[in-house]
């Protein structure tokens, strides 16, 4: 009986000793365990004399039922202390300032693209699209830019390597060629827009190799010059909200077109800044014309029963304009701070409830 007096305070030492979960389950093994100490000394009542063997089995059940309630008790006291800790650490403090959500912003390309959509969806123009890759004939040829004219070299194109016949495709260096492919789908009338990237092997403060324009094509019965003078004015307003800014159409030359002009807006630059409408200066902000009458019968349209106009703007041009970027190339660097500077937030974007259709 004595060794078993000797076992018990043995054991309780180690449960008090135990300092963690993991230990206590081991000294719980080396009581409880199949090759457990009480359990081997239970095994041993069996082989006493029966007389002793009902006094052996009393005590021993008792040693057992103390390391048990000593051994559960810990445990209890091991978990509530787990709890505590975790209720420690993962305490809320309410009184932190809120962690900032990061809001995305629109590139100023979109936004610049959703607005002029948008005005020209209010003026009844649908969007019309071309692919990036085109062929020398949509690009050049039809829109009256035969080989060996000079416009050719002034567009710094992009060759792609010739396929087996010869003929090498091009990234296409203006939206002119959606006007051709639209053309040559369906008869006029026509009254389209056509934006997206457009490529010329070029690059400095304000050229990049890839950049966006925005088209627009006329083409009925009746439309003529003063409809284009018209038109474009009402653009100029409307897209920088000036409602007086003096517009001055100027003339020009492009292959596709006769006449062309070019279109200024008035501006005053004064101490590095510029200021759109008023002033007595001007800034170039597009290229238009009436559709020459060999393009129009480049795409199978009669040219005595009828006429329109075009023109092309650069996208990334009008945006530094009134947005007042300084450097085209900031477009397409990906700088998040150029962009949280220049971006816009969601609800800026315009609606285009006019009824621009696709
Ligand atoms: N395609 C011309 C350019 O890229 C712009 C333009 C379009 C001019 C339509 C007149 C009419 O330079």
């Amino acid at each position: 009986m004595e060794d078993l007096d000797q076992l018990r305070n043995e054991f309780l030492a180690a449960v008090a000793g135990a300092e963690d979960l993991e230990s206590l389950e081991k000294v719980r093994v080396s009581v409880f365990g199949r090759k457990g100490l009480i359990t081997e000394r239970m095994k041993g009542v069996g082989a006493l004399a029966p007389e002793e063997r009902k006094a052996a089995g009393v005590a021993l059940n008792a040693v057992k039922q103390v390391l048990a309630d000593a051994i559960d008790a810990r445990k209890a006291a091991f978990e509530d202390s787990g709890l505590e800790v975790r209720l420690e650490n993962e305490r809320v403090d309410v009184t932190l300032p809120a962690r900032p959500i990061g809001e995305g912003r629109i590139h100023p390309i979109s936004q610049t693209m959703d607005e002029l959509l948008a005005i020209f969806g209010e003026m009844g123009f649908t969007l019309a699209e071309g692919p990036d890759i085109e062929d020398d004939f949509h690009n050049f040829t039809a829109l009256n830019i035969p080989e060996e004219h000079p416009a050719r070299q002034m567009h710094d194109t992009f060759y792609l390597p010739g396929g087996p016949d010869g003929a090498r495709k091009l990234l296409r260096t203006h939206t002119s060629p959606v006007q051709i492919r639209h053309m040559q789908k369906a008869p006029p009338p026509h009254r389209i827009v056509a934006l997206g990237r457009t490529y010329r092997c070029d690059s400095d403060i304000t050229h990049t190799p890839m950049f966006h324009q925005l088209e627009g094509l006329v083409v009925d019965g009746h439309t003529h010059m003063g409809h284009l003078k018209g038109c474009l004015i009402e653009f100029c307003r409307a897209y920088f909200e000036v409602d007086d800014v003096p517009v001055r159409f100027r003339p020009s030359f492009f292959p596709f077109t006769e006449p062309s002009a070019e279109v200024d807006i008035g501006c005053k630059r004064s101490g590095g800044r510029l200021k759109i409408g008023g002033g007595d200066d001007w800034l170039e902000i597009l290229g238009c014309g009436m559709v020459h009458p060999k393009v129009l019968a480049n795409c199978g349209i009669d040219a005595g029963k009828f006429q329109g106009f075009a023109f092309g703007l650069g996208v990334e041009r009008i945006a530094m304009l009134k947005y007042g970027i300084p450097d085209t190339r900031t477009f397409f660097e990906s700088d998040l701070r150029w962009l949280s500077h220049y971006g816009f937030a969601a609800g800026d974007v315009p609606s285009m409830t006019g009824g621009l259709a696709r």
